[in-house]
């Protein structure tokens, strides 16, 4: 373990890094497709530029000392898109995970997956598993991706888990507390969102961890996904260190 310095252990959440880097940031990967538009390319070819942004964003993250970072790469109401979108997104899924995998490893990026992934083809399943397995012993930094994943499915899940513990006689209604649902969303393990992007200039979660996000700072920006790289993250690490969270004090 390495040692806490003194003014961040006085911060109940700061684990250890200077208060002022967020711990624990989320991104609304949004534009890909009007990326590729205005180049006159296919909505693909967004996708592919986008997942370069991820390895940009990926560096910048590990470089600043943030613990996790949780991307949102296919939402539970992404199904609604034509069949040859969604499989140009897994098949890139696919190639980036193959491509990546062993450097992440070596990195220290512990791949962990949000979401209801198991309904995804059963190569892909496998392969994210796999990943999850290799890399769960990696602490350098969390990479959280969010794939079929919807906030009030997750919310939902949560909910029938408790009411099948007090069925069951090993919870009592009492008991079901905030932190008690919270230790049943997929993000239980993950330290506490400081920070939610999102890119494209859209201003709304799209059903994205709306209960982490109680007490996130938010950051809505313009640029197109392809088009956030490192130098666009450490600004919004700049913005956030400007920020005062007040929780409800004063
Ligand atoms: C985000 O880009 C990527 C995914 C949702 C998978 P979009 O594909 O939503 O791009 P726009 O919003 O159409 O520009
Ligand atoms: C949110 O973007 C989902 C991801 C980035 C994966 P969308 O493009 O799907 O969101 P809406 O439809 O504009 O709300
Ligand atoms: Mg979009």
């Amino acid at each position: 373990m390495t040692a806490i310095p003194a003014s961040a252990a006085s911060r109940p959440d700061s684990g250890g890094a200077s208060p002022s880097v967020p711990r624990h940031v989320a991104i609304i990967m949004d534009g890909n497709g009007r990326w590729a538009k205005k180049r006159g390319l296919p909505r693909a070819a967004g996708h592919k530029a986008g997942a370069e942004s991820v390895r940009k964003v990926l560096k910048a993250a590990g470089e600043a000392g943030v613990q996790c970072l949780t991307l949102y790469a296919f939402s539970s109401e992404n199904w609604r898109r034509p069949e040859t979108e969604i499989s140009d997104l897994m098949g890139l899924l696919r190639f980036y995970l193959k491509a990546e995998l062993s450097a992440l490893h070596k990195q220290g990026v512990r791949i962990k997956i949000i979401g209801d992934y198991k309904v995804f083809p059963e190569d892909i399943v496998k392969m994210l598993e796999d990943a999850m397995a290799l890399t769960a012993g990696n602490d350098r930094l969390t990479l959280a991706v969010a794939l079929n994943y919807g906030s009030r499915d997750e919310m939902a899940r949560a909910a029938r888990i408790l009411a099948g513990q007090v069925a069951a006689g090993s919870m009592k209604a009492d008991a079901i507390t905030p932190e008690a649902v919270d230790n049943l969303l997929y993000t239980a393990d993950l330290p506490p969102l400081d920070l939610l992007i999102r890119t494209s200039g859209e201003c709304r979660l799209s059903n994205f961890l709306l209960w982490q996000a109680a007490y996130a700072e938010m950051l809505f920006v313009d640029t197109l996904w392809p088009d956030f790289g490192g130098e666009a993250f450490r600004g919004a690490l700049d913005d956030f260190a400007r920020r005062e969270r007040r929780y409800g004090g004063l």
